[in-house]
């Protein structure tokens, strides 16, 4: 099998790390295309909890290979720090195992500190940021200013760019923010030494992905947050700085469209939005509080109370056009257990007018104008826990993610029923 993307099909935190962790057996090697330590999944190995941001989901699985492509920015301290974490683990994450791209941009702690300085300036508008300096790397990338992985290959010349690198954001940190600068000479010393304990993970990443392609194996691209969070499709400017639609992992890892034969989008089966921005199903009552509480949403990197809502079916079918999808995996569909009557958005309505597409291409602005059309559906109280075939779920809950496959034209081959591994209903 050759290239499949897993790509978040809401506002992020759909659970792509367990359908990644699923597909990653039959996969050689799973690799993550865009954004930076802003994303989170946690995993359990040897009975630990590990909260990993860069690492793909892969790492569990000995056979696979585990790419962060060019798309992705790296902070090379937390890289370094879950590398030590896996490894205490007994996890192998040998050179051989883990490989970051050459391509691949590196953030630097003044990086976070204009994401926070920008934060702060923007006020009421603030975008709730993780604050990770995704937003900064990523523009000094696109404005060709930016440091890339493969420069650590020669630790002392990196140290000189960043040096570099840091006494400009320190002179915007100064004029522009009025903020204290960063030390310089720390921070180098810092970026010198992660370059030499880094450098043998540098690939060519689109060179390891086109020889497994070319031999036949499967590539698994990873996606971080979800389609509504997407530069360019998301509901901007509440949004991240890089490409997390499925168009994303061609252009963060470096192959064609030719390759791809599935695109698997993850959706929760109700709806949650970290940070600012419109968020139309929103449920700011006890409804929205009882889904964070069952569902235990709640930030895997900030810690932060997500957002919670019922579900939007416009949106769902915004995410199949934007990235293709050939099929959709529905999580955390117990959560919604004891809930009467649920409701899922159908259309959007403004001046008499319906739709049902998702209006968010206009932006966040134009978005927040429309109102949302509900439908009904009846609940049930059964415990779906321990469904693992369709026959095995209640008749209403059937028919909940039956109206979603209706309303979005393509199949919903996998369904998680609890937060284990193994409780999932496939289809
Ligand atoms: P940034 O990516 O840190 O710049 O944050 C921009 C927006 O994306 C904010 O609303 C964040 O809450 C959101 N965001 C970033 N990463 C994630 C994620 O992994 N899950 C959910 N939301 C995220």
């Amino acid at each position: 099998m050759p290239a499949i993307i897993v790509v978040g099909a809401q506002w992020g935190d759909e659970g792509k790390g367990r359908v990644v962790d699923d597909l990653a057996r039959q996969a050689h090697i799973v690799a993550r295309y865009n954004g930076g330590d802003n994303a989170g999944h946690t995993v359990v190995a040897q009975g630990h909890t590990l909260r990993l941001h860069l690492v793909p989901s892969g790492i569990l699985h000995p056979h696979v290979t585990c790419l962060i492509g060019a798309g992705v920015v790296v902070n090379l301290a937390q890289l370094a720090a879950e590398l030590d974490e896996l490894g205490a683990l007994g996890i192998d994450v040998g050179p051989e195992r883990v490989r970051l791209a050459a391509a691949a941009h590196v953030i630097l702690p003044t990086h976070r500190a204009l994401d926070g300085a920008r934060e702060a300036a923007r006020g009421k508008t603030a975008i709730g940021t993780t604050r990770r300096g995704i937003g900064p790397v990523y523009a000094d990338k696109a404005a060709r200013v930016g440091l890339r992985a493969g420069q650590m290959a020669d630790p002392e010349s990196f140290g000189e760019l960043v040096a570099a690198l840091v006494q400009a954001h320190n002179r915007l940190l100064q004029e522009h923010y009025g903020l204290d600068p960063l030390p310089v000479g720390e921070i180098v010393a810092e970026s010198v030494a992660l370059a030499r304990r880094l450098r043998p993970y540098l690939a060519d990443g689109s060179e390891l992905v086109a020889r497994a392609l070319a031999a036949g194996q499967t590539v698994l691209c990873e996606g971080a947050q979800g389609t509504l969070l997407d530069l360019d499709h998301g509901t901007y400017p509440y949004v991240t700085s890089s490409s997390t639609v499925a168009g994303g992992a061609l252009t963060g890892l470096g192959f064609g469209p030719r390759e791809v034969a599935r695109v698997i989008g993850v959706a929760k089966a109700y709806t949650t939005r970290v940070g600012a921005g419109p968020f139309p199903t929103e449920l700011t009552d006890e409804t929205g509080d009882r889904i964070r509480q069952v569902g235990g949403e709640y930030g895997t990197t900030t810690g932060r109370p997500r957002r919670c809502g019922w579900l939007d079916l416009p949106i769902l079918r915004y995410a199949v056009q934007i990235n293709g999808l050939t099929e959709l995996a529905l999580t955390k569909l117990d959560v919604l257990t004891g809930i009467h009557p649920l409701k899922v958005a159908v259309a959007y309505e403004r001046g008499g007018k319906q739709t049902e597409r998702f209006p968010g291409e206009w932006g966040a602005e134009e978005l927040i104008r429309w109102q949302v059309v509900y439908e009904e559906l009846p609940g049930w109280d059964e415990d779906i826990r321990s469904a693992r075939r369709w026959e095995d779920l209640p008749e209403a809950t059937r028919a909940y993610v039956a109206r979603i496959e209706q309303a979005i034209g393509v199949p919903i081959s996998l369904i998680g029923v609890g937060p284990e591994r193994e409780e999932t209903v496939r289809r």
